[in-house]
């Protein structure tokens, strides 16, 4: 009775990847239990996700072609998979996540210059037409994720200009410049072919910076804020809660999945400890959290 924080399936949202290569569901070995799906595998599992209790899903997309433009997002398997989740579960939450990285040749977040740098005007217009395609699609919340100026505002403009008012915007909106990314990369193949994110991901030193960030997206429409990863920003989380008190999602990346998985498969932790850590990612002030252990987790919390 005197417990201050619940953990619920409700809580939780369930990354998702769909391949444009797959027949099958192919697995992914630097996420163990996590498979590149087909639409149709993506639906089915969506099914056995939304049957958990857990409301959401966040697409990855992984492309048939990569250019230097990325224009393989504009439309495909993310497309193809949103509409056939929202025809076949439409009480479900479709969450896209809205970047160039998985789309690119070189694996940057946007459209780049010769030197590669990243040019934030083409990148911006980009990612308009993305929000827009996902939009059509039926998505309910696009996630750009790239930390790239203005990208809020101009995702917000557009979908209001086309009539998808009602599609909410969760910007990866102090999202670290972290190691923890790494089993992710190999996911969906979107390591750098040169350089590295710095130049517009987080230095994990700032903290005021966060606040900045997150300011700005709140005043360019965001609706939810996220940040990433969860575990090592914990004092992230609980600060922009307290300042701002707005609906904040918290990202448990893949690096901190595959920290816990492997020492659970090794018989170093029990699996109370995936409880205990998404309990403190809650605690510190996430309302939802992203999370690889969704479906474990729910399948616990269930059984108490
Ligand atoms: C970018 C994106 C990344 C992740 C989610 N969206 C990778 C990156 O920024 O390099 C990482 C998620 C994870 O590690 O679980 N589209």
């Amino acid at each position: 009775m005197v417990r201050e924080t619940s953990l619920l399936p409700r809580d939780l949202i369930c990354p998702l990847f769909v391949d444009e290569n797959a027949q099958k569901p192919v697995p992914i070995p630097s996420l163990p239990g996590f498979f590149r799906h087909t639409v149709e595998t993506a639906v089915s599992e969506v099914d056995a996700i939304w049957e958990l209790g857990i409301p959401a899903v966040i697409v990855f997309g992984v492309p048939r072609h990569k250019n230097d433009t990325g224009s393989s997002a504009l439309s495909g398997i993310v497309q193809d998979t949103i509409s056939a989740i929202k025809s076949d579960v439409p009480e479900a939450t479709v969450i896209a996540d809205t970047c160039l990285c998985e789309y690119t040749s070189h694996g940057h977040c946007g459209i780049v210059n010769e030197a590669g740098a990243i040019l934030n005007g083409p990148t911006l217009e980009m990612l308009r037409r993305i929000a827009t395609s996902y939009a059509r699609a039926g998505v309910d919340i696009v996630a750009p994720s790239g930390m790239i100026d203005g990208m809020v505002g101009a995702i917000r403009t557009q979908l209001n200009e086309e009539g998808f008012d009602g599609v909410a915007i969760m910007p990866y909106a102090a999202k670290y410049c972290s190691s923890f990314y790494a089993p992710f990369r190999d996911a969906v193949d979107s390591g750098c072919a040169f350089g590295d994110r710095s130049t517009h991901q987080m230095d994990p030193a700032n903290s005021d910076e966060a606040v900045r960030e997150v300011r700005l997206d709140l005043e360019e429409g965001a609706d939810i804020i996220m940040i990433k990863p969860a575990l090592p920003y914990l004092d992230i989380i609980y600060r922009i809660k307290k300042t701002f008190g707005v609906p904040v999602a918290a990202y448990s990346v893949s690096g901190e999945y595959a920290m816990l998985r492997s020492a659970i498969d090794n018989g170093h932790l029990t699996d109370d400890s995936i409880y205990e850590t998404l309990l403190s990612i809650k605690r510190a002030g996430a309302d939802m959290i992203v999370t690889y252990f969704a479906k474990e987790a729910a399948k616990k919390l269930a059984s108490e």
